[in-house]
């Protein structure tokens, strides 16, 4: 039996066992779900282990590590697979058509929460690399993986981790399918990330909420106040006004431009498919240039005040914000948030108190558009997609990228089998059944074609 004729005849069990995978609210943000996390990596860890892999969970102070090896030769190559097992919230619940974490399949797809990002992805390398190990009795490289929880969080505790078991991650190339393809009949090698900077405004007014008849005109309103702050981060050419925000951003390569310009466009597919009546963005750029190769700032969450059922006449005391901004290779997450935290005490009235809580942030990457591992990469996808992959950025951020970068000395393949309305991070998460499939097929190939590169 070959690997492609295991994943045939496997197709039922494998789906029921995705399922089990994705009916874990292994939400990492939410306190509640603490227990849930750890029994979704207990059950991944049960799994890998039935498959013939070495596993070994570590528990950090946050949600655990599961690392995962197949030892085959020391000639060999070595590939570090990286996935998260945790999801985002699943919040507002009631925009699901079927519960969260019910997965449900309707219409070629799998719907559920971590459907696409990121445990269909990583379940995907995991039954290719069993197909090859069921059929063959082994592997064609050595394999380590490494799945963890806290990546929908930052990953605050996964750098530490690696820094301290480089001997243990060593390997000659990483793999990581956590992104999308470029359309549903182009399948795509992604050449960059986003980093991120994060943090959250506090604009603070009167002790307690208090009465805006009494009040009302003789203090400042925190959530004016806020509002007005905010209205100040950008100007009227989308570019953001912090000091110093554009100071190592360097232009795309006309290279970059050329791929970008090579891909389909359709602008009114584009709007649609998000229902907004038109796109806005940074003055001077193309769609793909401000998604993918333009630092922005963004604002995820605004409160303040009363929000239950009818009125409420007060003044609150105060208003906050979350705030994340996307930022390219070069800009440093820290700094960002620093040069934030200056303009916007600089800006502030005197009549309120501010604070800037300032969170982890993830540096971009852009990882090789060349070299031997990248042509195995593009001959698995030929394989399992029965297409060659064109060359794209992505705008979201994965932190472990740069990592493995700094502290291993590795590139990484970000080979992803998404979509761009797969509705990652929104209702109704989905995962097209024959992406699934095909990057399943995908993952069974790639050891092969991994394989063939000399160390
Ligand atoms: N899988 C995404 C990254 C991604 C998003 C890739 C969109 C391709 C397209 C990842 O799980 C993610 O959401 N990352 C977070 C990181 C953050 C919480 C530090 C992100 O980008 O917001
Ligand atoms: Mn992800
Ligand atoms: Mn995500």
């Amino acid at each position: 039996m070959t690997p492609f004729e295991y994943l045939e005849q496997s197709e039922k069990q494998r789906t029921d066992e995705l399922f089990m995978f994705l009916s874990f609210p292994s939400v990492s943000a939410q306190s509640k779900h603490k227990q849930d996390v750890q029994e979704c990596a207990n059950w991944l860890k049960a799994h890998l282990d039935q498959i013939g892999f070495k596993t070994t969970m570590y528990p950090t102070v946050g949600h655990p590590i599961i690392y995962a090896e197949y030892f085959v030769g020391v000639k060999k190559p070595t590939v570090l697979y990286y996935g998260h097992y945790d999801v985002q919230p699943p919040e507002p619940l009631n925009l699901w058509k079927t519960p969260p974490f019910s997965p449900d399949t309707r219409e070629g797809y799998y719907y559920a929460r971590g459907s696409s990002d990121d445990k269909g992805q990583t379940f995907a390398h995991i039954k290719g690399l069993e197909s090859v190990i069921k059929s063959e009795g082994t592997l064609p490289v050595n394999v380590k993986f490494l799945i963890e929880g806290e990546e929908e969080i930052s990953s605050a505790n996964l750098p530490e981790f690696i820094r301290k078991n480089t001997k243990m991650l060593k390997a000659d190339v990483c793999v990581v399918s956590d992104t999308a393809q470029f359309n549903k009949t182009l399948p795509a090698v992604t050449f960059g990330l986003r980093g991120i900077a994060s943090a959250e405004l506090f604009v603070y007014g009167p002790n307690r909420d208090v009465h805006s008849g009494t009040f009302g005109g003789v203090i400042s309103n925190p959530a004016t106040v806020l509002c007005e702050l905010v209205s100040q981060l950008h100007d009227k050419n989308r570019k953001v006004t912090v000091p110093g925000f554009y100071k190592d951003v360097k232009p795309a390569s006309k290279w970059e431009r050329q791929q970008f310009k090579k891909l389909p466009y359709n602008e009114a597919a584009y709007k649609k498919a998000i229902g907004v009546p038109a796109l806005e963005g940074e003055k001077g750029f193309t769609t793909f240039e401000r998604a993918w190769v333009r630092p922005t700032l963004e604002i995820n969450g605004i409160t303040s005040g009363y929000q239950g059922e009818g009125s409420k006449t007060i003044i609150p005391s105060y208003a906050s914000c979350k705030i994340t901004m996307r930022l390219i290779p070069d800009m440093d997450p820290k700094d960002i948030c620093n040069k934030l935290e200056k303009y916007l005490k600089k800006i502030a009235p005197n009549s309120v108190r501010i604070e800037l809580k300032k969170y982890a942030g993830a540096k971009g990457v852009n990882v090789p558009t060349e070299g031997p591992w990248l042509d195995a990469a593009a001959r698995a996808i030929q394989a399992g997609f029965g297409k060659k992959p064109v060359f794209m950025k992505e705008g979201g951020s994965i932190p472990v990228v740069s990592d493995f970068k700094e502290y291993l000395g590795l590139d990484t393949l970000l080979i992803g089998f998404g979509q761009i309305d797969d509705n990652i991070h929104s209702p109704n998460e989905r995962f097209r059944v024959i992406d699934f499939e095909r990057g399943c097929k995908t993952a069974a190939a790639l050891p092969f074609e991994l394989a063939k590169v000399k160390v």
